[in-house]
Protein backbone atom coordinates (compact mmCIF):
# COMPACT_ATOMS: atom_id res chain seq x y z
CA UNK A 1 0.00 0.00 0.00
CA UNK A 2 1.43 3.06 -1.41
CA UNK A 3 2.10 6.12 1.94
CA UNK A 4 1.12 9.54 1.18
CA UNK A 5 2.31 11.08 -2.71
CA UNK A 6 3.35 14.72 -1.68
CA UNK A 7 3.94 16.19 -5.12
CA UNK A 8 0.53 15.41 -5.99
CA UNK A 9 -1.50 18.43 -4.57
CA UNK A 10 1.41 20.62 -6.33
CA UNK A 11 -0.22 19.33 -9.62
CA UNK A 12 3.44 17.89 -10.62
CA UNK A 13 4.69 14.46 -12.30
CA UNK A 14 7.08 11.71 -11.28
CA UNK A 15 9.07 11.05 -14.19
CA UNK A 16 7.83 7.35 -14.95
CA UNK A 17 5.97 8.17 -18.12
CA UNK A 18 7.40 10.79 -19.16
CA UNK A 19 10.80 8.36 -19.79
CA UNK A 20 7.89 5.77 -21.22
CA UNK A 21 6.89 8.10 -23.97
CA UNK A 22 10.75 9.29 -24.27
CA UNK A 23 11.90 6.21 -24.90
CA UNK A 24 9.29 4.50 -27.48
CA UNK A 25 9.16 8.38 -29.23
CA UNK A 26 13.50 8.69 -29.68
CA UNK A 27 13.36 12.35 -27.84
CA UNK A 28 14.70 13.04 -24.46
CA UNK A 29 13.10 15.05 -21.71
CA UNK A 30 14.92 18.37 -20.92
CA UNK A 31 15.81 18.98 -17.57
CA UNK A 32 16.77 22.41 -16.85
CA UNK A 33 17.90 23.67 -13.68
CA UNK A 34 17.40 26.79 -11.94
CA UNK A 35 17.63 28.94 -8.99
CA UNK A 36 15.27 31.85 -9.43
CA UNK A 37 12.44 33.32 -10.49
CA UNK A 38 13.58 34.36 -13.96
CA UNK A 39 15.00 31.24 -14.69
CA UNK A 40 11.61 29.72 -14.11
CA UNK A 41 9.32 31.71 -15.70
CA UNK A 42 11.78 31.35 -18.57
CA UNK A 43 11.54 27.27 -18.30
CA UNK A 44 7.69 27.22 -17.82
CA UNK A 45 6.72 29.90 -20.45
CA UNK A 46 8.86 28.27 -23.59
CA UNK A 47 7.93 24.07 -22.56
CA UNK A 48 4.27 25.72 -22.31
CA UNK A 49 4.47 27.16 -26.06
CA UNK A 50 6.84 24.53 -27.20
CA UNK A 51 4.27 21.97 -26.04
CA UNK A 52 7.25 20.36 -24.06
CA UNK A 53 7.15 17.58 -21.17
CA UNK A 54 9.67 19.46 -18.71
CA UNK A 55 11.95 18.13 -15.83
CA UNK A 56 12.70 21.48 -13.53
CA UNK A 57 15.57 20.84 -11.32
CA UNK A 58 17.33 21.98 -8.29
CA UNK A 59 20.83 20.50 -6.34
CA UNK A 60 21.39 21.17 -3.21
CA UNK A 61 23.04 24.63 -3.45
CA UNK A 62 20.27 26.08 -5.49
CA UNK A 63 17.75 24.66 -2.48
CA UNK A 64 19.81 26.43 -0.05
CA UNK A 65 19.76 30.00 -2.35
CA UNK A 66 16.61 30.01 -3.23
CA UNK A 67 15.05 28.24 0.38
CA UNK A 68 13.46 24.95 0.26
CA UNK A 69 9.74 26.70 1.47
CA UNK A 70 9.89 28.80 -1.72
CA UNK A 71 10.92 26.14 -3.89
CA UNK A 72 7.89 24.23 -3.02
CA UNK A 73 5.27 26.95 -3.84
CA UNK A 74 7.64 28.32 -6.92
CA UNK A 75 7.05 24.99 -8.53
CA UNK A 76 3.18 24.90 -7.57
CA UNK A 77 3.21 28.24 -8.96
CA UNK A 78 5.09 26.86 -12.18
CA UNK A 79 2.17 24.67 -12.79
CA UNK A 80 -0.59 26.86 -12.45
CA UNK A 81 1.20 29.09 -14.70
CA UNK A 82 1.45 26.51 -17.50
CA UNK A 83 -2.39 25.75 -16.83
CA UNK A 84 -3.04 29.49 -17.22
CA UNK A 85 -1.16 29.36 -20.32
CA UNK A 86 -3.55 27.06 -21.38
CA UNK A 87 -1.03 24.36 -21.61
CA UNK A 88 -1.49 20.62 -19.93
CA UNK A 89 2.69 19.80 -20.32
CA UNK A 90 3.72 17.73 -17.16
CA UNK A 91 6.07 19.26 -14.89
CA UNK A 92 8.36 17.22 -12.73
CA UNK A 93 10.27 18.96 -9.70
CA UNK A 94 13.58 17.03 -9.16
CA UNK A 95 16.30 16.62 -7.17
CA UNK A 96 19.74 17.13 -9.44
CA UNK A 97 22.74 15.54 -7.39
CA UNK A 98 21.03 14.63 -3.84
CA UNK A 99 24.06 13.33 -1.66
CA UNK A 100 22.36 11.87 1.37
CA UNK A 101 19.59 9.87 2.38
CA UNK A 102 17.93 13.22 4.40
CA UNK A 103 18.47 15.38 2.08
CA UNK A 104 15.91 13.10 -0.78
CA UNK A 105 14.07 12.57 2.23
CA UNK A 106 13.53 15.96 3.09
CA UNK A 107 13.05 16.98 -1.08
CA UNK A 108 10.59 14.44 -1.33
CA UNK A 109 8.93 15.52 2.04
CA UNK A 110 8.70 19.09 1.10
CA UNK A 111 7.03 18.19 -3.14
CA UNK A 112 9.86 16.59 -5.13
CA UNK A 113 8.46 14.13 -7.19
CA UNK A 114 11.76 12.69 -8.67
CA UNK A 115 15.21 12.60 -6.52
CA UNK A 116 18.70 11.93 -7.64
CA UNK A 117 21.09 9.72 -5.42
CA UNK A 118 24.45 10.28 -6.64
CA UNK A 119 26.51 8.10 -4.87
CA UNK A 120 29.09 7.50 -8.10
CA UNK A 121 32.04 8.55 -6.58
CA UNK A 122 31.34 6.03 -3.40
CA UNK A 123 32.95 2.43 -3.91
CA UNK A 124 30.72 0.27 -5.75
CA UNK A 125 28.42 -1.56 -3.01
CA UNK A 126 28.18 1.84 -1.36
CA UNK A 127 26.52 3.08 -3.76
CA UNK A 128 24.27 0.11 -3.83
CA UNK A 129 23.19 0.29 -0.40
CA UNK A 130 22.85 3.78 -0.20
CA UNK A 131 20.66 3.96 -3.71
CA UNK A 132 18.19 1.10 -2.73
CA UNK A 133 17.75 3.13 0.89
CA UNK A 134 16.45 6.23 -0.75
CA UNK A 135 14.75 4.31 -3.64
CA UNK A 136 12.74 2.59 -1.20
CA UNK A 137 11.32 5.45 0.44
CA UNK A 138 10.90 7.50 -2.96
CA UNK A 139 9.05 4.42 -4.37
CA UNK A 140 6.38 4.08 -1.00
CA UNK A 141 5.93 8.13 -1.93
CA UNK A 142 5.45 7.11 -5.84
CA UNK A 143 8.49 9.35 -5.89
CA UNK A 144 10.66 8.29 -8.96
CA UNK A 145 14.88 7.61 -8.49
CA UNK A 146 17.64 9.14 -10.60
CA UNK A 147 21.22 6.39 -9.40
CA UNK A 148 24.42 7.07 -11.17
CA UNK A 149 27.62 4.94 -12.29
CA UNK A 150 31.12 6.31 -13.39
CA UNK A 151 31.98 9.51 -12.36
CA UNK A 152 31.88 13.17 -14.35
CA UNK A 153 34.81 15.58 -14.26
CA UNK A 154 33.85 18.66 -12.79
CA UNK A 155 32.10 20.03 -9.92
CA UNK A 156 29.16 18.63 -8.93
CA UNK A 157 27.63 20.32 -6.15
CA UNK A 158 29.97 20.44 -3.27
CA UNK A 159 31.78 17.71 -4.90
CA UNK A 160 34.88 18.42 -7.29
CA UNK A 161 35.86 15.24 -9.26
CA UNK A 162 39.23 15.90 -11.26
CA UNK A 163 38.97 12.79 -13.57
CA UNK A 164 36.03 11.53 -14.91
CA UNK A 165 35.70 7.41 -14.95
CA UNK A 166 34.02 6.22 -17.56
CA UNK A 167 30.66 3.85 -16.48
CA UNK A 168 31.50 0.11 -16.60
CA UNK A 169 28.99 -1.24 -19.19
CA UNK A 170 29.38 -4.50 -17.10
CA UNK A 171 28.06 -2.76 -13.81
CA UNK A 172 24.94 -1.55 -14.95
CA UNK A 173 22.70 -4.48 -15.00
CA UNK A 174 23.66 -5.63 -11.39
CA UNK A 175 23.11 -2.12 -10.69
CA UNK A 176 19.79 -1.50 -11.81
CA UNK A 177 18.39 -4.64 -10.67
CA UNK A 178 19.89 -4.47 -6.81
CA UNK A 179 18.76 -0.68 -6.76
CA UNK A 180 15.45 -0.35 -8.45
CA UNK A 181 15.99 2.73 -9.93
CA UNK A 182 13.95 4.24 -12.20
CA UNK A 183 16.53 5.65 -14.76
CA UNK A 184 20.27 5.48 -14.68
CA UNK A 185 22.91 8.53 -15.30
CA UNK A 186 26.12 7.46 -17.45
CA UNK A 187 29.45 9.14 -18.00
CA UNK A 188 30.64 8.95 -21.49
CA UNK A 189 33.04 11.92 -21.69
CA UNK A 190 30.34 14.89 -20.81
CA UNK A 191 30.96 17.14 -17.92
CA UNK A 192 29.90 19.91 -15.89
CA UNK A 193 30.35 23.61 -16.59
CA UNK A 194 31.62 25.46 -19.03
CA UNK A 195 35.04 23.93 -19.69
CA UNK A 196 34.19 20.41 -21.16
CA UNK A 197 37.65 19.72 -23.27
CA UNK A 198 40.75 21.08 -23.79
CA UNK A 199 41.50 22.12 -27.31
CA UNK A 200 43.22 24.29 -29.46
CA UNK A 201 42.05 26.93 -31.37
CA UNK A 202 40.35 25.42 -34.36
CA UNK A 203 40.27 21.92 -33.09
CA UNK A 204 37.17 19.78 -32.85
CA UNK A 205 36.33 18.86 -29.18
CA UNK A 206 36.72 14.81 -28.38
CA UNK A 207 32.93 12.68 -29.74
CA UNK A 208 31.73 11.34 -26.33
CA UNK A 209 31.98 7.43 -26.36
CA UNK A 210 28.61 6.38 -28.04
CA UNK A 211 30.35 3.01 -28.28
CA UNK A 212 29.55 2.57 -23.90
CA UNK A 213 26.49 4.03 -24.39
CA UNK A 214 25.26 1.35 -26.91
CA UNK A 215 27.10 -0.97 -24.55
CA UNK A 216 25.27 -0.01 -21.74
CA UNK A 217 21.75 -0.45 -23.96
CA UNK A 218 22.60 -3.68 -24.77
CA UNK A 219 22.71 -4.81 -21.23
CA UNK A 220 19.47 -2.87 -19.80
CA UNK A 221 17.04 -2.67 -22.94
CA UNK A 222 14.77 -0.12 -22.98
CA UNK A 223 16.19 1.24 -19.24
CA UNK A 224 15.84 5.33 -18.98
CA UNK A 225 19.35 6.86 -19.47
CA UNK A 226 20.61 10.40 -18.41
CA UNK A 227 23.00 12.58 -19.49
CA UNK A 228 24.92 15.27 -17.45
CA UNK A 229 26.57 17.93 -18.64
CA UNK A 230 25.38 18.52 -21.80
CA UNK A 231 25.30 21.91 -22.66
CA UNK A 232 26.52 23.22 -25.97
CA UNK A 233 28.13 25.92 -24.20
CA UNK A 234 26.91 27.90 -26.96
CA UNK A 235 29.79 30.12 -28.56
CA UNK A 236 27.37 33.30 -29.22
CA UNK A 237 27.13 33.62 -25.75
CA UNK A 238 30.49 33.13 -24.83
CA UNK A 239 31.52 35.29 -27.01
CA UNK A 240 29.19 38.04 -25.89
CA UNK A 241 30.32 37.97 -22.35
CA UNK A 242 34.14 38.41 -23.35
CA UNK A 243 32.60 41.34 -24.96
CA UNK A 244 31.12 42.79 -22.41
CA UNK A 245 33.62 42.85 -19.56
CA UNK A 246 33.86 38.48 -19.17
CA UNK A 247 36.60 35.91 -19.54
CA UNK A 248 35.47 32.87 -20.18
CA UNK A 249 38.23 31.97 -22.57
CA UNK A 250 38.78 28.53 -23.93
CA UNK A 251 35.25 27.47 -23.05
CA UNK A 252 33.72 24.44 -24.90
CA UNK A 253 30.70 22.38 -24.80
CA UNK A 254 29.31 19.42 -26.61
CA UNK A 255 27.86 19.52 -30.22
CA UNK A 256 24.15 20.26 -30.70
CA UNK A 257 24.50 17.06 -33.31
CA UNK A 258 25.79 14.84 -30.71
CA UNK A 259 23.06 15.58 -27.97
CA UNK A 260 20.78 14.70 -31.10
CA UNK A 261 22.25 11.38 -31.47
CA UNK A 262 22.21 11.11 -27.77
CA UNK A 263 18.39 11.58 -27.27
CA UNK A 264 17.30 9.40 -29.95
CA UNK A 265 18.80 6.69 -28.24
CA UNK A 266 17.69 5.48 -24.91
CA UNK A 267 19.30 8.74 -23.64
CA UNK A 268 15.82 10.05 -22.18
CA UNK A 269 16.77 12.74 -19.91
CA UNK A 270 19.67 15.58 -20.67
CA UNK A 271 20.73 18.37 -18.00
CA UNK A 272 20.88 21.42 -19.24
CA UNK A 273 22.41 24.05 -16.38
CA UNK A 274 25.42 25.98 -18.19
CA UNK A 275 23.68 27.12 -21.16
CA UNK A 276 20.90 28.50 -19.40
CA UNK A 277 23.43 30.62 -16.89
CA UNK A 278 25.24 31.55 -19.90
CA UNK A 279 22.41 32.90 -21.88
CA UNK A 280 21.37 34.72 -18.92
CA UNK A 281 24.62 36.95 -18.13
CA UNK A 282 25.64 37.10 -21.71
CA UNK A 283 21.75 39.55 -22.11
CA UNK A 284 22.17 41.19 -18.38
CA UNK A 285 26.27 42.30 -19.46
CA UNK A 286 24.99 43.37 -22.80
CA UNK A 287 21.83 45.44 -21.41
CA UNK A 288 23.87 47.02 -18.22
CA UNK A 289 27.41 47.87 -20.79
CA UNK A 290 24.34 49.35 -23.01
CA UNK A 291 21.91 51.01 -20.57
CA UNK A 292 23.97 52.40 -17.85
CA UNK A 293 21.51 54.61 -16.55
CA UNK A 294 19.15 51.53 -15.54
CA UNK A 295 18.80 50.24 -12.43
CA UNK A 296 15.88 48.33 -12.63
CA UNK A 297 16.24 44.39 -11.97
CA UNK A 298 13.12 44.06 -14.34
CA UNK A 299 14.83 45.62 -17.62
CA UNK A 300 18.29 43.43 -17.24
CA UNK A 301 16.84 40.15 -15.83
CA UNK A 302 13.53 40.88 -17.99
CA UNK A 303 16.64 40.64 -21.05
CA UNK A 304 18.40 37.41 -19.38
CA UNK A 305 14.75 35.80 -19.47
CA UNK A 306 13.82 36.52 -22.61
CA UNK A 307 16.86 35.08 -23.89
CA UNK A 308 16.12 31.83 -21.92
CA UNK A 309 12.87 31.60 -23.36
CA UNK A 310 14.06 31.50 -26.83
CA UNK A 311 16.93 29.03 -25.87
CA UNK A 312 15.05 26.67 -24.19
CA UNK A 313 12.40 26.57 -27.17
CA UNK A 314 15.54 25.94 -29.57
CA UNK A 315 16.58 23.16 -27.24
CA UNK A 316 13.41 21.47 -27.39
CA UNK A 317 12.40 21.99 -30.71
CA UNK A 318 15.91 20.95 -32.83
CA UNK A 319 18.07 19.50 -30.15
CA UNK A 320 16.26 17.25 -27.34
CA UNK A 321 13.12 16.75 -29.59
CA UNK A 322 10.83 17.16 -26.99
CA UNK A 323 8.43 19.88 -28.57
CA UNK A 324 5.22 18.60 -29.42
CA UNK A 325 4.57 15.40 -27.35
CA UNK A 326 1.60 15.77 -25.84
CA UNK A 327 -0.54 13.33 -27.48
O1 LIG B 1 25.48 19.40 -11.76
C1 LIG B 1 25.51 20.52 -11.30
C2 LIG B 1 24.48 21.51 -11.66
O2 LIG B 1 24.90 22.27 -12.76
C3 LIG B 1 24.12 22.36 -10.47
O3 LIG B 1 25.12 23.23 -10.12
O4 LIG B 1 25.48 22.94 -7.66
O5 LIG B 1 26.16 25.05 -8.84
O6 LIG B 1 23.75 24.52 -8.46
P1 LIG B 1 25.12 23.98 -8.68
P1 LIG C 1 25.92 21.45 -17.73
O1 LIG C 1 26.92 22.07 -16.81
O2 LIG C 1 26.58 20.91 -18.96
O3 LIG C 1 24.79 22.34 -18.05
O4 LIG C 1 25.31 20.15 -16.97
C1 LIG C 1 24.27 20.29 -16.05
C2 LIG C 1 24.03 19.06 -15.26
O5 LIG C 1 24.44 17.96 -15.57
C3 LIG C 1 23.19 19.22 -14.05
O6 LIG C 1 23.11 18.04 -13.32
ZN1 LIG D 1 24.81 16.79 -13.34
Amino acid sequence: MAEETFYRELGLVNTRDMFEKAMSGGYAIPAYNFNNLEQLQAIVQACAETASPVIIQVSKGARNYANATMLRYMAMGAVRMAREMGSEIPISLHLDHGDSFELCQSCIESGFSSVMIDGSHLPYDENVALTRRVVEYAHAHDVTVEGELGVLAGIEDEVVAEHSTYTKPEEVEDFVSKTGVDSLAISIGTSHGAYKFKVAPGEEPPALRFDILSEVEKRIPGFPIVLHGASSVVPAYVELINRYGGNLEGAVGVSEEQLRRAASSAVCKINIDSDGRLAMTAKVREYLANNPKDFDPRKYLGAGRQELIDLISHKNRNVVGSADRLA
